[in-house]
């Protein structure tokens, strides 16, 4: 499936690219790691190809999922 071409100007935009090897958005990145509260850049890449190409996204990714990763705090 071929994605749109979006600038890359468009800083602080949902459409903003993460990963420009696999061309995916922060809107998909924050998307997967919320809905489906993954915590690994394994995960991520696996649910949206982001990383899956030079890893120079890697630390960024990996903010995203600090941020908005959920923690799961052990309750005794
Ligand atoms: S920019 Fe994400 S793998 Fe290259």
């Amino acid at each position: 499936m071929d994605r749109p071409y979006i600038p890359d100007t468009c800083d602080g935009c949902p459409s903003k690219i993460v990963c420009r090897c696999l061309n995916v958005t922060e809107a998909e990145v924050v998307q997967h790691i919320t809905r489906l509260e993954l915590r690994t850049i394994r995960e991520l890449r696996y649910h949206t190809g982001a990383g899956e190409g030079c890893t120079c996204c890697h630390a960024q990714l990996e903010e995203y999922l600090e941020k908005l990763g959920c923690v799961h705090e052990m309750v005794s």
